[in-house]
Formats: structure tokens, C-alpha cells, sequence
């Protein structure tokens, strides 16, 4: 894993954006999975400025999300949708058509799993993967325990998880117990992978990422076996792990 470390978020978004940025404008067309959170919200940022002020385009590039809440219509406004409409795809020139998130409401979850995973293998696949982290380590929706083969699944989301994201819902009792992910089979077989980390909050996770073992208890850790990811992480997250990195 190359780490890259910035002095705060404004910095690991700017930085994030770079790399992005090159790789949109380098490929005639290209494959970006998009994640969700409080974590990438300032690489859409910038992001948006780019296509703004360079005229990066995306007409030419497909999504596909990690992840999305059970029960939330397309409409609601914690959908992981409405978060992605709003932060990004409305500010960019990228067809509609070409965004995908598994849908939280459809009536077979098994089926729209499989639909999932097969429409990311048919587009070619992920050339490049945003990830953030949860505080214990779960990448898309893959909680502690999840198993390294699994494809796109249903999930209960954990309690910690749950309250990590209560901010943005008016009550705790709101968020959604279950979510649709991309399984870490999935994440995995992604190209390249771009991992951004940010804040206090993440430095335990950040300790176990570079200093723990490869164990399903903590999912984020099968990054270390893939061979093209990139973390960029602000000093706060880094701050427990050992200089030697
Ligand atoms: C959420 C999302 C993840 C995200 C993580 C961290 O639950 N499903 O994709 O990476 O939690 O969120 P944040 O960036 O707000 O810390």
C-alpha cells in the first residue's frame, strides 16, 4: 500500500482529486466506484470545481456505488443516492444512465444482488475504487466479520455503525437497520483502489490497517493483499501508527 500522508482533509481531498482528475482525463472511458460518507464529500468538491474550471468530462465514465441503505426511496434525502445526486452527479456533465447504486427498495434483495454484481462485470469492472473507513474498519457495508469471498449482500448493520451515521438522520431510531453492499470480493476486484482517511476518530483504524493482521474481524485489512492501493490519510488518522510506514 503507498500512503500518502496530508495535513488535513481540505489537503487529502485536494490530493485525492489529483489523482482522480489524471486518471478521468487520461482513459477514453473509465469505470469509478463511488463511496458514500462524510469522508469523500470534499474530493466531490473539488471534484466539481476541476469540471468547472478545467472542463474535465464525464460524459464518458460509469459508476458504480458501494453501497445503499434498505428502506430509503431514491427520493429521501439520506438515500445514498440523494447524497450522490446532490454531492457530485448534479454538478458534473456524467449521463444519469451511467450511475448505478443498488437500489434499497427493490422486493427481491437476493436478485438485485446478483443484478448488481453482474452489471459491474459486464461494464468491464472497477478500474479505479474510492473507499472511506468505518471506525471499525468496515469498507462499503462490510461489517467486522464479513467473509473476504463475499459478492454483493445483504447486511445488518452494527449498532456502532448505525450511530456513527445517526448524525445525518433525525433520530437514531431513523437509520435504516440493513443495507445493500458490494461485497469484499467485489471491492477487491477493482483495478485500483484509493482509501481516504481522515480525522481522530480513524486513528485505532489506521493502527490496525498498517500494524495488524489480515483478519475478517477487521475487513479494511484485506487491502494489504491487494497490489494497487493508494491511502491517503490526513496526520490526525495517522497519528498512533509507528513512523516507520
Ligand atoms: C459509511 C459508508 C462507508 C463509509 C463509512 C465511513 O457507513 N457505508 O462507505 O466509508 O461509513 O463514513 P465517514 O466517511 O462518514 O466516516
Amino acid at each position: 500500500m503507498r500512503i500518502i500522508e496530508a495535513a488535513n482533509y481540505k489537503e487529502m481531498s485536494v490530493k485525492a482529486a489529483q489523482l482522480v482528475i489524471e486518471k478521468v482525463r487520461s482513459s477514453d472511458c473509465m469505470t469509478l466506484g463511488l463511496a458514500t460518507g462524510g469522508t469523500p464529500k470534499g474530493l466531490y468538491e473539488e471534484l466539481i470545481l476541476d469540471h468547472r474550471m478545467n472542463g474535465t468530462s464525464y460524459q464518458c465514465v460509469t459508476t458504480f456505488n458501494l453501497d445503499e441503505y434498505i428502506g430509503l426511496s431514491k427520493d429521501d434525502p439520506n438515500s445514498y443516492y440523494q447524497y450522490m445526486y446532490t454531492n457530485f452527479f448534479s454538478h458534473i456533465d456524467i449521463p444519469l444512465k451511467n450511475t448505478h447504486i443498488p437500489s434499497g427498495q427493490a422486493v427481491d434483495v437476493q436478485a438485485e444482488c446478483k443484478r448488481y454484481d453482474s452489471q459491474v462485470k459486464d461494464s468491464g469492472g472497477i478500474d479505479l475504487q474510492i473507499l472511506g473507513i468505518g471506525e471499525n474498519g468496515h469498507i462499503g457495508f462490510n461489517e467486522p466479520g464479513t467473509s473476504f469471498s463475499s459478492g454483493t449482500h445483504l447486511v445488518e448493520l452494527t449498532s456502532s455503525t448505525r450511530e456513527a451515521n445517526a448524525r445525518y438522520f433525525s433520530s437514531f431510531d431513523e437509520v435504516p437497520r440493513q443495507a445493500i453492499t458490494m461485497g469484499i470480493s467485489g471491492i477487491m476486484k477493482s483495478k485500483e483502489i484509493l482509501l481516504l482517511v481522515s480525522g481522530v476518530s480513524k486513528q485505532d483504524a489506521m493502527k490496525k490497517l498498517f500494524e495488524g493482521q489480515v483478519t475478517e474481524k477487521f475487513p479494511a485489512s484485506i487491502l494489504n493483499e491487494h497490489g494497487n492501493v493508494t491511502v491517503i490519510a490526513d496526520t490526525d488518522a495517522l497519528k498512533l501508527v509507528k513512523p516507520s510506514r
